[in-house]
């Protein structure tokens, strides 16, 4: 019989690829997202992808009674945490909303787990955790540092919950994924992600500025100490980063996990922001109006993976390069132009 898995989150920009890749490896998967930040019509996506459309719940996870309902209809073999709130900046802004939604989901997900015996968790946390490390590139054992924001810190305390969670119980175990930067989209052109508003995000943003949309792209500093004076970061397509939830999941359910392990999943390639803006424009035909601009407070200068751990004790590794994250990307927000 197929194994159930639930994604929270699932119709947001990880989650749709990643309920892609799960379909495709036989899994039956159960959606469940508030859609505060996604729309429904991923879900049309994802059917035309793989002909197959996941039960749906729109229901808000901090509602424990109505989120209990999944659990009671479906026998759940293992959960994939994604839903949160993710934007640094509005984080700051409201921590509390973020605290709430971020914490209160985890721990009702937690209790919901426990109540109805599903022991296999895959979290969804962020290299955000590490800050500036010392050594690059930073491996999983790279000490943590105190948050540089309320978003941050839910991903830190989300972690240690969990840890918490599993010392005191002998059934739940769980892998945390520690994502780089996810872009591009995929190969369909069909999903990808769908920020609101303004985008805060780099490719988010370039799209709308090729679109049109946009008019300019501020590049935030072009003086940090990094090959080109712009930062450093190790970007990662959206499908290898589902397939890893994939295996992250066959790991749990085949009991070959430790009760709990983290991986950092990411190429191990550092690019800069004009590595990134030079590669589009090579891969698309496309030019980019951009200029230097002042820092963006907060940021760090350089980070990316050193990924042996996943490549050694996940079995995976990223396969995808640069420039097709970024074509991909670009026939994502092609596609979005037609539809709009
Ligand atoms: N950048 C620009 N212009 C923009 C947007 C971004 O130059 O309009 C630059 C940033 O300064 C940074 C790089 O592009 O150097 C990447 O910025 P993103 O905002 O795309 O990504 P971040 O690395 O800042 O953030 C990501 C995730 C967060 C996570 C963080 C951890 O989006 O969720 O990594 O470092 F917390």
């Amino acid at each position: 019989m197929k194994k159930t898995v639930l994604v929270t989150g699932g119709t947001g920009y990880i989650g749709s690829h990643t309920v892609v890749e799960l379909q495709a490896a036989g899994y039956e998967v159960v959606v469940v997202d508030d859609l505060s930040n996604s729309k429904e019509n991923s879900l049309a996506g994802i059917q035309e992808i793989t002909s197959t459309k996941p039960r749906f719940y729109k229901i808000d996870l901090k509602n424990k009674e109505l989120s209990s309902e999944i659990f009671s209809t479906h026998k759940i073999d293992a959960v994939i945490h994604f839903a949160a709130f993710k934007a640094v900046g509005e984080s700051v802004a409201n921590p509390l909303h973020y605290y709430q939604n971020n914490l209160g989901t985890l721990l009702n997900i937690l209790e919901l787990m426990k109540q109805y015996d599903c022991e296999n968790l895959v979290f969804s946390s962020s290299c955000t955790v590490y800050g500036q490390p010392e050594k690059l590139p930073v491996t999983e054992d790279t000490p943590i540092q105190p948050a540089a924001s309320p978003y941050g810190n839910t991903k830190q305390i989300g972690e240690e919950i969990i840890r918490d969670t599993i010392n005191s119980s002998d059934k739940l175990s769980s892998i945390s994924l520690r994502y780089f930067n996810p872009i591009g989209a995929h190969d369909s052109g069909l999903i990808g992600e769908l920020p609101q508003g303004v985008p805060n995000n780099l490719v988010p943003y370039l799209l709308k500025v090729v679109g049109g949309e946009l008019e300019q792209l501020s590049v935030f500093g072009g003086d940090y100490n990094t090959k080109d004076g712009t930062c450093v970061r190790d970007y990662i397509h959206v499908v290898d980063l589902a397939k890893a939830h994939v295996i992250a999941v066959d790991k749990l359910l085949d009991k070959k996990s430790k009760r709990y392990e983290v991986f950092n999943l990411g190429t191990g390639e550092g690019y800069s922001v004009l590595d990134l803006i030079k590669t589009f424009q090579e891969a698309t035909g496309e030019t980019i109006n951009y200029k230097i601009v002042d820092r963006r407070p907060g940021d760090v200068e350089q980070i990316f993976a050193d990924t042996r751990n996943a490549n050694d004790n996940l079995g995976w590794k990223a396969e995808r390069d640069l420039k097709n994250m970024l074509s991909t990307a670009w026939k994502w927000q092609q596609h979005l132009m037609r539809k709009s």
